[in-house]
């Protein structure tokens, strides 16, 4: 077993090494936003490693890429991740889910031996909605969730929607519906993917079997005030916006520092003018709030709201956009004890967890038999360059999905 994980964590970090290139920022981290030259290079990228397994490849209308591995039986399992990552993110954060997807798949071949199922490799597109605000293009797509209306109102910092990014980049938005896929035949979907948290590396455990992925909501807040100049006009007798916004923010993190195990981030702020010595008329920024408790994420945005609407009181003009709603997501339990005992069976320690990042899973959970293995994050660190796990566990991780596909019922 100690060769056989010494080869598939070399294949493994091979591929890491090569796809950590593929970024618009060399040097400062991987950024490869959906419908860039980056990811139209990860694309071909994955289409080639496909190609030289000799998996069967499309390219779907979301831009997913999916390779695919006949098996004994035509019922089909998707192992895949994302492949866009944030800005300044990480190598590991989505793709390492899909390199491993690819050697599960390798294993198979290699060993000449057919899958019990038909095996779907897929790297998807847009999980992290970095650049649009709402992100899982390509697992709602799968699920038949987008309207092209919808397409046209997520908008990213240049002005371009989802709708243009997607013509311009030479994928249909009016075909988007194309990459529904049919439910029926469709066993499950498994992913695999880094931690992001220090859990794991904090119980010395090598794989993390997810229960639930916790519920979010991501807002953009426009609060519109009044230009004026810095020096001249009286404290009593502004409208600053900046000011305004930052009894908003407060008011979210005091609430969610009073729940326990609730976060809240404000990640993005725009000011306009932006100017040292103007008053500022205007400001958006970005709420990304999470909790496993629903009733405390709706209670939070109904304060917010509240607010919102008292600075509208005293004179501010305000729009709060909703850009993600998720709901927490349990996953199919008995995939979480099956691969648990695949865990066993293979002598690896695990233990269960519960996700605070989103997944595709925590979308495609909703309609379709889900589970995923988590693979320790070392100094439990993610979004960030430096973030790094160790091959040899990701391929552990490979190793307990092919036991636990051939120990499918
Ligand atoms: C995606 O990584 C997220 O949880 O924001
Ligand atoms: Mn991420
Ligand atoms: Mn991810």
């Amino acid at each position: 077993m100690k060769d056989q994980l010494d080869f598939i964590a070399g294949r493994i970090e091979k591929y890491i090494e090569d796809t950590r290139k593929i970024t618009a920022t060399p040097g400062e981290g991987v950024t490869r936003l959906p419908f860039t030259l980056e990811s139209k290079r990860a694309v071909h990228y994955l289409e080639a490693e496909m190609k030289k397994l000799g998996l069967r490849v499309t390219e779907d209308a979301s831009g997913a890429i999916i390779g695919v591995l006949d098996g004994s039986s035509p019922e089909r399992i998707m192992i895949g991740s994302h492949y866009d990552s944030v800005e300044h993110g990480g190598a590991y954060d989505g793709m390492a889910g899909i390199l491993c997807g690819l050697e599960i798949a390798a294993y198979y071949i290699r060993n000449n031996i057919v899958p019990p199922y038909t095996l779907e490799i897929a790297g998807l597109n847009d999980e992290e909605g970095d650049r649009f605000g709402g992100g899982y293009l390509s697992s709602k797509a799968f699920l038949g969730k987008w309207s092209t209306n919808e397409l046209k109102e997520y908008v990213d910092k240049n002005g371009f929607s989802y709708y243009d990014a997607m013509i311009l980049y030479g994928y249909d938005p009016n075909h988007l519906i194309r990459a529904e896929r049919p439910r029926k035949g469709w066993k499950g979907y498994l992913e695999i993917h880094i931690e992001q948290g220090p859990i794991m590396e904090d119980n010395n455990v090598e794989i993390g079997i997810v229960e639930s992925i916790v519920a979010i909501q991501r807002y953009y807040i426009t609060l519109i005030g009044k230009a004026d100049h810095a020096g001249t006009q009286p404290m009593n007798s502004r409208s600053d916006a900046v000011m305004a916004a930052i009894d908003i923010i407060n008011q979210m993190h005091r609430y969610v520092l009073d729940h326990e195990g609730m976060v809240g981030t404000v990640g993005e702020i725009h000011v306009y003018p932006n100017e040292i010595n103007i008053v500022p008329e205007k400001i958006t920024f970005s709420i990304d709030v999470r909790s496993v408790h629903q009733e405390w994420l709706d209670e939070c945005i109904k304060q917010i709201n509240d607010a919102l609407k008292s600075k509208e009181e005293a004179g501010f003009a305000y729009e709060i956009k909703p850009t993600l709603i998720n709901t927490v997501t349990q996953m199919k339990k008995e995939w979480s004890l099956a691969l648990e005992e695949s865990a066993e069976r293979l002598g690896f320690s695990k233990m269960r967890i519960n996700s605070g990042a989103g997944h595709d899973a925590a979308i495609i959970g909703k309609e379709v038999n889900t589970a995923m293995l988590f693979v320790s994050s070392v100094g439990g660190r993610s979004h960030i360059p430096e973030e790094y796990s160790d091959e040899r566990d990701l391929a552990k991780a490979v190793l307990v999905a092919i036991d636990f596909i051939n120990h499918m019922s």
